[in-house]
């Protein structure tokens, strides 16, 4: 008996020998580095959007167990959007081989492996993704969001210096405290009055906001909205960033217009952390060599973050939902889409029902999180006929039980600026198939708009009487 229960623990301590040295257990170096360096260290670096970083075995080794739990339930790398009928570039989706190597790693006592196998860490040649930009400015100063209170729009002019027109193909942001900045739009200022509004009121900054927010009633801004927070080439909006989202490229041949001596204007939305901060936000500027072929917009469904949808959910309502479809008026070419909601959407739904009766679907979110306002782009130009039905359903849970609730216990949520009230829209990045039909698409979505606001005033009128 003795000698048996010896013999147990001799096999047993064999056996954990044996797996630690497993010959065909994964290993840092030779299986698990390469999938950490693609798919983890854009983020999981210095400097970087993530809160640690994923350079060293000792690293990966530390959050071992995290990381192959938050890959297994797809957390990690974060990726909304379901596979649908059109791929997406830089789609961030780990294989199944992957996801299973990193279990095995981990199951196996995360051995480090021969030194040698290490592949070299990818090189970035700059702090910003997309590699070094042709220009960089800065707020002049830093702007001081108190501790609590409501959200704040504020917006901040910078000077651009530019001396000659330029043509931007990407920009990229960062806030100096990601943790209270929500989101900012960029709009150019070519009259210089922002600028000396800011420079007047001694502060930093001017309240309110602009585009589809707050230019919009004005007339003459009010075509910033067109492109949300896509942007448009036409309209002294370049897009936006928020939170989660990182700077793309626009196609070949495509490129905002910033004029010379044009002020840039950041228009934030804060939301206070708890804790005071100070925001000095950094944009990056990438050039296009040469003037763009073609103009493109945004087509937003619906308009203005669905301030005309009627978003006013009851408390307690597990699944609202606002809806808009337009017909095209042209052949167009979609290269990018993206959605934006608050805390509580929970579905987002995009289809382009073609004129032969196929139904694609665009874009689905079955999982919306608020903090990943991902901006999508196609793989290649998406062909919609004129014709093409767009469609756009987006849902919302505001139940005690949706555990993204920002208020416990629920309360009725209306369209608003605050970060607990709803807004909900997805924006289809576009161009005209033919340059030449580019103003009929942009006459007809503007009529789209008209019709919507006129439908939303004759149902408050009906609802008043
Ligand atoms: C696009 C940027 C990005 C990429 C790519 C990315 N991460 Fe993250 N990661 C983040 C951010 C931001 C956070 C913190 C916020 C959060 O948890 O959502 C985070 C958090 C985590 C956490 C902590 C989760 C928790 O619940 O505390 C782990 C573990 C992690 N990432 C692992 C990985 C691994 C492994 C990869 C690659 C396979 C990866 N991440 C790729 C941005 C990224």
């Amino acid at each position: 008996m003795r000698l048996y229960s010896n013999l147990a623990v001799i096999f047993l301590c064999g056996a954990g020998v044996a797996s630690a040295q497993d010959k065909t257990a994964p290993t840092f170096t030779k299986d698990v580095a390469p999938i950490v360096f693609d798919n983890c260290m854009t983020c999981h670096r210095p400097g970087e959007a993530a809160p640690f970083s994923l350079l060293t075995f000792q690293d990966a080794k530390k959050r071992g167990k995290l990381i192959a739990q938050v890959t297994q339930s797809k957390q990690m790398p974060p990726w909304k959007a379901a596979t649908g009928d059109v791929a997406f570039r830089s789609d961030r989706r780990l294989k199944a081989e992957q996801i299973a190597v990193l279990q095995k790693w981990v199951a196996a006592g995360m051995p480090e492996g021969d030194k040698k196998d290490l592949p070299a860490a990818p090189k970035f040649a700059s702090e910003w993704a997309l590699g070094k930009p042709d220009l960089v400015v800065k707020m002049p100063k830093a702007y001081r969001v108190p501790a609590e209170g409501r959200d704040i729009y504020r917006n901040f002019a910078i000077s651009l210096g530019l001396k000659e027109d330029k043509w931007v193909k990407a920009i990229d942001f960062r806030p100096s405290a990601s943790s209270v900045v929500h989101h900012t739009l960029f709009f150019l200022d070519t009259t210089g009055t922002a600028a000396k509004l800011e420079a007047a009121s001694g502060q930093v900054g001017t309240s309110g906001a602009m585009g589809a927010l707050g230019r919009g009633g004005k007339g003459k801004g009010g075509l910033g909205a067109l492109g949300g927070l896509g942007g448009s080439s036409q309209t002294g909006s370049l897009g936006g960033w928020a939170l989660g989202a990182q700077a793309r490229t626009l196609p070949d041949g495509l490129a905002y217009h910033l004029p010379k001596g044009a002020d840039l204007i950041l228009s934030t939305h804060f939301h206070p952390s708890g804790k005071a901060e100070d925001e000095a936000s950094t944009v990056a500027f990438y050039f296009a060599d040469k003037p763009p072929a073609q103009r493109f917009m945004g087509l937003q469904l619906p308009f203005g973050f669905g301030i005309l949808a009627g978003i006013d959910i009851p408390a307690g309502k597990k699944d609202f939902s606002i809806e808009d479809t337009y017909v095209l008026p042209v052949d167009v070419k979609a290269f990018g889409i993206s959605a934006h909601a608050h805390y509580i959407a929970k579905d987002f739904n995009v289809t382009a029902t073609l004129p032969n009766g196929k139904t694609k679907t665009l874009l689905r979110i079955p999982d919306w999180d608020f903090g990943w306002q991902e901006q999508y782009r196609f793989n290649d130009f998406l062909d919609l006929p004129r014709g093409t039905k767009l469609h756009a359903k987006i849902t919302y849970d505001n139940s005690a039980q949706n555990p993204r609730n920002p208020t416990d216990p629920p309360r009725r949520v209306r369209w608003g600026k605050q970060s607990t009230d709803e807004m909900g829209s997805i924006t289809l990045q576009v161009v005209a198939a033919r340059e030449e039909d580019f103003p009929r698409l942009q006459t007809g979505y503007r009529q789209h708009i008209r019709d919507a606001a006129i439908r939303a005033a004759l149902k408050k009128f009906g609802k008043n009487r």
